[in-house]
């Protein structure tokens, strides 16, 4: 189950800006920082201080204006869409405050599908997901459809998509915000589970606690690193 070793990952001066009718810019400016194999780096800030931004930029979800996003030497700023897509597949898994799983497929085709994707061998892969469901307690769920579960069934039914093709950055925005406190502590114990494994575990947290608890704690305010 262990992925492979954690990717560094070099942000150099990002800006993204979101051009604002009124009042200054948004976004996004000159962020760099720079993220150890393995480590478990937290991202705090107000509400509105650009903390998805960052994130959506290392996902590839979103592209910087400029800087330099470089994961283990690969600068996904840069790369075309065609890498950025095999990057979003293989290296990275994300996950969000609310899961995104897809409504009409059970909860072992939502988990099986990004391993299908990348050219996963279909045995090959169910077995994976069934492991990985079993990983988040949810063995007894994989029949079932998204609906059919709680909100924290799906959180863990989405880190275990997350997980499918062992990506070796994990980000996660918010991944506790919908949740209850005990809902909360096991999601944060099972991404906890993928960084002890080698990982390297971004988290956008609220939470003082868990932004403490990082090996790496960046504090953002207005779109800029502080300290
Ligand atoms: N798609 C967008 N279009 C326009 N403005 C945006 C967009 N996404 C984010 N913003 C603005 O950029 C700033 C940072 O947003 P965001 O990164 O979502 O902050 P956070 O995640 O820290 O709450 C906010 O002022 C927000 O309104
Ligand atoms: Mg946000």
């Amino acid at each position: 189950m262990s992925s492979a070793e954690g990717a560094e990952v070099l942000i150099e001066d990002v800006t993204r800006t979101y051009p604002a009718s009124a009042g200054p810019a948004a976004g996004v400016f000159g962020v760099s920082a720079r993220l150890a194999p393995g480590s478990f780096v937290t991202i705090s800030g107000p509400s509105g201080s650009g903390k998805s931004t960052l994130l959506n930029v290392v996902a590839a979800l979103d592209r910087a204006d400029s800087g330099s996003v470089r994961v283990d030497g690969a600068d996904i700023v840069a790369a075309g869409e065609r890498q950025r897509a095999q990057y979003r597949l293989r290296v990275v898994g994300c996950l969000f405050q609310d899961a995104p799983l897809v409504g009409e497929l059970s909860i072992a085709n939502n988990v099986v599908l990004p391993g299908l994707l990348a050219g996963a061998e279909r045995a090959a892969a169910a077995r994976r997901a069934a492991d990985l469901l079993e990983r988040v307690g949810l063995a007894g769920c994989a029949e079932r459809f998204p609906a059919q579960l709680s909100v924290g069934q799906r959180q863990r039914a989405a880190l275990a998509r997350a997980l499918m093709n062992r990506p070796r950055l994990l980000l996660a925005d918010e991944p506790t915000g919908n949740l209850d406190r005990a809902t909360g502590r096991q999601v944060m114990d099972l991404i906890a589970s993928v960084q002890a494994e080698g990982c390297t575990v971004v988290v956008v947290t609220h939470d003082p606690e868990i932004a403490e608890a990082g090996d790496q704690h960046l504090r953002l305010l207005d779109g800029r690193a502080q300290g």
